[in-house]
């Protein structure tokens, strides 16, 4: 579904490549989590596939086809919810379909049945201001699906959330991704939240990123904390630690 082949990419006012002819491969329907440690380059390769940065060489493929040559492959969740304050969450929603040209009565029938999906039809006339952090993400969450891509980029979209909202978060995405047949590609830097998620972990172990070590879960779907007990899980767990930690040593 996705692939980066051979990229290589440098920031401007950098004397170095960031990333350093990095390959890799995400399939189809997969729950991958992206982990490594701030400012090692997670969401540069983000900025890469959805074109806010190009890259120096090499080409980053959707469906076999270059991505330069592509619109709507891939929707995006930043951190921060990015809803506009003046507008009603209904009309937060239609942006990304105000942008494809989509009919008012169009525009409505799609947002009514992501809000209904989403659990927040009751919400659609309110402001951001009006709904909880938790609240706000369902709606940002809801507004990348109406993008209509199967790829969906997912930035720490929890790590703004307190720790009972985001674990009740998790578990909600889990079943958004079960049932709309995403593939995710999820940043974080918690270990934890990668592993109750993915079913692939991508460890960004060095900075240029040259590569990254791609490690399965032990664990199938659906998943419940209780997986996180298990002993293989918790050797997973403190391997991922340990690994980070001799990079933030490193820094
Ligand atoms: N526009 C930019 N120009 C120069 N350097 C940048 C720019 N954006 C990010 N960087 C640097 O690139 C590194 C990786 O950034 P980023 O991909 O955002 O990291 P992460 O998402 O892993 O925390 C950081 O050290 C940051 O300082
Ligand atoms: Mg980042």
């Amino acid at each position: 579904m996705l692939e980066f082949k051979n990229v290589t990419f440098q920031y401007e006012d950098e004397d170095f490549n960031i990333i350093d002819n990095l390959s890799f491969k995400v399939e189809h329907g997969e729950f991958i989590s992206l982990i490594g440690v701030s400012g090692c380059g997670k969401s540069t390769i983000f900025r890469l596939t959805n074109q806010l940065l190009a890259p120096k060489s090499g080409d980053i493929l959707v469906d076999g086809v270059s991505i330069g040559k592509q619109k709507n492959y891939a929707g995006y969740m930043p951190q921060k919810d990015l809803l506009f304050p003046w507008r009603t969450i209904e009309k937060n929603l239609w942006l990304p379909m105000e942008l494809r040209r989509l009919s008012k009565s169009d525009m409505r029938q799609k947002s009514d049945a992501i809000l209904s999906e989403v659990g927040l039809l009751d919400y659609k006339n309110k402001y951001p201001k009006d709904l909880s952090g938790g609240m706000r993400q369902r709606i940002s969450f809801a507004r990348t699906l109406l993008t209509d891509a199967d790829l969906m980029l997912l930035d720490e979209p929890f790590s703004a959330l307190d720790s009972l909202t985001r674990m009740s978060m998790q578990e909600w995405l889990l079943a958004q991704w079960t049932h709309f047949n995403k593939t995710i590609l999820f940043i974080t830097h918690d270990v934890e939240e990668a592993i109750f998620l993915s079913q692939k972990i991508f460890v960004v172990t060095e900075t240029p990123i040259r590569s990254l070590e791609v490690i399965s879960v032990p664990a199938g779907y659906p998943r419940s904390r209780e997986a996180l007990k298990e002993p293989e899980i918790i050797e997973l767990k403190e391997y991922l630690i340990s690994k980070l930690r001799k990079q933030v040593d490193s820094l």
